[in-house]
This record gives C-alpha cells, structure tokens and sequence, in this order.
C-alpha cells in the first residue's frame, strides 16, 4: 500500500451546522491522518480559481456563492491509498446515491451543499494541496 496526501475541504453548510468534528472523526476511523488544517472565509476569487475546471457548468456561478457563503475547514490527509480511502468515506458528490455510512449520506443536504470535498487523483491532489497550503504549514 501507498501512503499518499489529498486535499479535504469540509464546506460551509457544515460548517455552520457546528459539525466538524464528526466529519474528522468518520477520517480518523476510517484510517486518514489530518497532517494540516485551517478554517477560512473563501473569497470569490480564491472559490472561482478552485473551481474553475468547472467554470463551463451550469453550477458553477452557484457553487462559487455557495463556497464562500461561509468558512470552510481545508485540511490535508495522509495515509495509506488516501485518495481513493477518502472518497470511499465521503461517499457519492450526489447524496442521494451515496452509500450508507458515508459523510455524505449522513451529512450532506443535496448535491451542492453537500458537506465535503475531496481530490479526485493524485495529480490533483498535489495541485489542490498547494493551493491551499506552504509546504512549512503541512507536518507530517
Ligand atoms: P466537489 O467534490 O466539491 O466538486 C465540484 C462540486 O460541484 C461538487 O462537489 C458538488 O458539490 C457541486 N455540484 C453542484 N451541482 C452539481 C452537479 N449537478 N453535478 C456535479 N457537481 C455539482
């Protein structure tokens, strides 16, 4: 196995829901280090860069308002296959096709506020991490 690093937002609909601390647990259970965390108030700027491999979408402009709606919590997990670990514990983007257990199944409001987001390769991953954190911020 592989230990890797991905990037984790949890959004803003949880956020203001105050439920934080349940989401990192569901990582930590399921075998996720957090190696880096910070809670933010995303510009509009900062979500549309993020987010701009979606500019072409009909969800974007929404998805921008919705991200900056409210602070985020950025964190970057580590451990082993943790990409792919991670998205099994997020579950679906959709939640009402993610399976039960998941953060989205148990958490999520719809497919927008839908309480996490997490990188979908390992390419990604490095560029998503780096955009949000200095290397001197990630201790491992
Ligand atoms: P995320 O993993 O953050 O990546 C892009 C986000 O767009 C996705 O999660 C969803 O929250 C959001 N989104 C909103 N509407 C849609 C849609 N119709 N299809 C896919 N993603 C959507």
């Amino acid at each position: 196995m592989t230990s890797q690093r991905t990037l984790s937002i949890i959004k803003p609909d949880a956020v203001k829901r105050n439920i934080t601390g349940k989401i990192i647990q569901k990582f930590e259970d399921g075998g996720l280090s957090i190696i880096a965390q910070k809670r933010m108030l995303l510009t509009k700027e900062k979500a549309e860069a993020f987010y701009s491999v979606h500019k072409a979408r009909p969800f974007y402009n929404d998805l921008v308002s919705f991200m900056t709606s409210g602070p985020v919590v950025v964190q970057v997990l580590e451990g082993d296959n943790a990409i792919q670990r991670n998205r099994d514990i997020m579950g679906a983007t959709n939640p009402e096709e993610a399976d039960s257990g998941t953060i989205r199944a148990e958490y999520a409001l719809n497919i927008e506020a839908n309480s996490v987001h997490g990188s979908d390769s390992e390419d990604n991953a490095v560029i998503e991490i780096s955009f949000f954190f200095d290397p001197s911020e990630i201790n491992a």
